[in-house]
């Protein structure tokens, strides 16, 4: 990924592909890089860690939507959505986010953090390093605080790095009296200085679709949400587009979604610093089209892929299996395919220090059993990494 550029169409000619590499670490950062003969050369007394068989090593991948903080599951809104019930019919049976708000605030703060740490120890072992966490199903101030607590709390429980974002804009809570505009207006004035200053999240996110905030509103949100010195995301596109107008316009870090993408919204992103974000998880789970990944690309677009595993709409949270189907459906060389998750995906979320095996960057990577990268994406997902190491240091989980 090293030196990949960071927007518009890849081929896999562009990988740098070092054969019998390797890496070396010091203080959680890649200090050189390049044939494992000469670095064993240059470095006689270092401690090594040498694979049994031939690997593929990767830099480890950065999911940078999720919504792994919740309590409870929606697999009855699944199988209503199997059985061809629609959205509207799903909500009217009590499914949908206020489902997940409910259980989500009957739940301890312990009980939140500890399932989240299971659900980013799993991501781990499948080689996800850093892993962006959202709040939203607690809508009210204790239970958007108790969220935002339970991930940074998990953090220290788990060897991936999560970064919080505050989605209490996911939807207007049914117990709030007032209009959309007024629940914003609550968040940017009462939740969000307190965020602030106890320091529980540098990013806020909102859900625009005409079921959750319309475009007018969300745009003087995100412009004081923004002047308040908060990055923001924005969930887009995802059934109506109205939301990548609105995401360019506040130079959102992403705009995630994009299900409904049309030409106009595709050159937006193209002629922005805006990354695209594409979340096939949510296409399988609610048995939809994806997002035009292939179109983004080919306009000059960044394009990230991310799992945005979730109760409701992406409930499998596999990341590599959903790059892997979309890449296959869409098209996608692996160059891209990779690029969107570790270098862009680290874009999408700001940093710069991590997605390339590259010296200076986070010592974060993950080892694949064969000594073909092109076998990653073949098996679909089902092929895992046997050893993923965070800062330099290699990780067993039981
Ligand atoms: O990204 N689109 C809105 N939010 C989530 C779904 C959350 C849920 O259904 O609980 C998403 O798909
Ligand atoms: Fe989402």
């Amino acid at each position: 990924m090293a030196g990949l550029p960071l927007k518009g169409a890849l081929q896999d000619g562009q990988l740098e592909i070092i054969e019998n590499g390797g890496v070396v670490t010091d203080d959680g950062k890649i200090v050189a890089i390049g044939a494992y003969d000469d670095l064993l050369a240059a470095h006689p007394d270092i401690d090594m860690d040498k694979p049994m068989q031939p690997s593929v090593l990767l830099p480890g991948f950065v999911d940078c939507h999720t919504h792994i903080c919740f309590d409870g599951t929606r697999s009855r809104d699944y199988a209503m959505r199997i059985a061809g019930k629609s959205y509207l019919d799903i909500a009217r049976a009590g499914g949908g986010i206020w489902d997940s708000v409910t259980k989500t605030r009957e739940v301890k703060e312990v009980t939140l953090m500890e399932s989240t740490v299971q659900r980013a120890n799993r991501h781990f072992q499948e080689g996800v390093t850093t892993i962006e966490v959202k709040s939203g199903y607690g809508l009210d101030m204790a239970s958007e605080i108790k969220m935002l607590r339970a991930i940074a709390i998990a953090a220290f429980h788990t060897p991936s790095t999560l970064i919080s974002t505050c989605l209490a804009a996911h939807m207007k809570p049914r117990d709030f009296e007032g209009s959309e505009q007024d629940y914003l207006q609550w968040v940017l004035h009462e939740l969000l200085p307190l965020l602030k200053e106890n320091d529980l999240t540098k990013r806020v996110d909102i859900f625009i679709e005409e079921t959750a905030f319309t475009a007018s509103v969300a745009t003087p949100f995100l412009q004081a949400a923004s002047e308040m010195g908060f990055d923001i995301t924005v969930h887009a596109d995802q059934f109506t587009a109205q939301g990548t107008e609105v995401a360019v316009k506040v130079k959102a870090l992403s705009a995630d979604h994009l299900e409904a993408s049309g030409d106009k919204e595709i050159a937006l992103l193209a002629g922005s610093d805006t990354v695209a974000v594409v979340l096939p998880g949510a296409s399988l789970g609610l048995g939809m089209p994806y997002a035009p990944a292939r179109r983004l690309l080919d306009a000059g677009a960044s394009v990230a892929i991310a799992s945005d595993w979730n109760p409701g709409s992406a409930p499998m949270g596999d990341l590599l299996m959903q790059a892997a189907v979309i890449s296959a459906a869409e098209k996608l060389s692996a160059a891209e395919t990779y690029a969107g998750l570790t270098v862009r995906a680290a874009k999408a979320l700001g940093l710069t220090d991590r997605g390339a095996l590259q010296v200076g960057m986070e010592a974060d990577f993950q080892a694949y059993a064969t000594s073909d990268y092109r076998d990653i994406l073949y098996y679909q997902g089902k092929m895992k990494p046997i050893t993923v190491w965070k800062r330099g240091k290699k990780i067993t989980m039981l």
